[in-house]
């Protein structure tokens, strides 16, 4: 679970990524987080991991606060940066091996999740290569798989989808399922509303840094006496109001 309460961010003085967001992300449950370009998402989850520190505001992940228990809580989560370009000179075994003896993963469960985990996503074969000769796919892929390895109970994924072939991205979408279905958390952020749509067993939608929409899609349909689909939605909500503050749409539904 992770619960962000009242967190603010600004960076340089100036661009308030984050503004006085309240989210609480359950056990079981796949969450997703939506919004446009530069609305504020993989800054948010730069601060649930803890990645940076927030100006305000309390995050608690799997019960731990980010910023005064950060190793204890890293350990209970794995983690998809928004960009997969890592240590392009290793291979990608090595790179997997790194990742594993960061997590203390014993060599047994290691050669067997990497085994199991590269089969799955197809990248077995590409391991011996270095990282630099990877397509962004295959990055992605190798990054994932490395997030996975300790096999965490939350996982926090940024745009995860972004470069996946379609058999990678069902792969990875049916893993999620199962997952949450353990009672195990998913918080994911992404910009293709089918999959949000089709996987999110709630989702919240950000512009500007703040939270407009946090429900399920039904509730959101509700919201919006709309029969629609999340993508019509979604544009209705973020569509441009002449500069005015995203809360007034926000109708304490977050
Ligand atoms: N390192 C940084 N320094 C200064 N401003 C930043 C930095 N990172 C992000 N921003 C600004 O913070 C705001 C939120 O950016 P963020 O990357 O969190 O958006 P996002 O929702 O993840 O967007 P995208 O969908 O494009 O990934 C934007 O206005 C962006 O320009
Ligand atoms: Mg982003």
């Amino acid at each position: 679970m992770i619960r962000i309460e009242n967190v603010s961010k600004t960076y340089n003085g100036k661009v308030k990524a984050v503004d006085n967001i309240t989210l609480d992300i359950r056990d079981g449950e796949i969450f997703g987080f939506l919004g446009p370009n530069g609305a504020g998402k993989t800054t948010t989850i730069k601060l649930v991991t803890g990645i940076l520190p927030p100006d305000e505001g309390r995050i608690v992940v799997n019960g731990l606060d980010i910023e005064t228990d950060p190793i204890a809580a890293k350990k209970t989560f794995g983690y998809v940066p928004d960009n997969p370009d890592v240590f392009l000179r290793l291979k990608g075994l090595e790179y997997l091996k790194f990742m594993a003896e960061i997590y203390g993963v014993p060599g047994d469960v290691r050669r067997t999740r990497i085994e199991e985990l590269s089969k799955r996503f197809e990248l077995s074969d590409a391991l011996t290569d270095r990282i630099q000769s990877y397509s962004h796919g295959m990055r992605q892929k190798l990054v994932l798989i490395g997030a996975l390895l300790h096999e965490p109970a939350l996982w926090i994924l940024d745009e995860p989808m972004t470069g996946l072939d379609p058999k990678s991205s069902f792969q990875l979408k049916t893993m999620m399922r199962a997952h949450a279905d353990a009672g195990k958390t998913v918080f994911f952020s992404t910009h293709v509303l089918d999959v949000a749509e089709k996987v999110c067993d709630r989702v919240a939608i950000v512009d500007r840094g703040r939270i407009l929409f946090c429900g399920t899609i039904d509730e959101m349909r509700a919201h919006f006496a709309s029969s629609g689909s999340l993508e019509s939605m979604f544009l209705e909500l973020t569509a441009d109001n002449g500069g005015e503050s995203a809360g007034k749409e926000n109708g304490g539904l977050s």
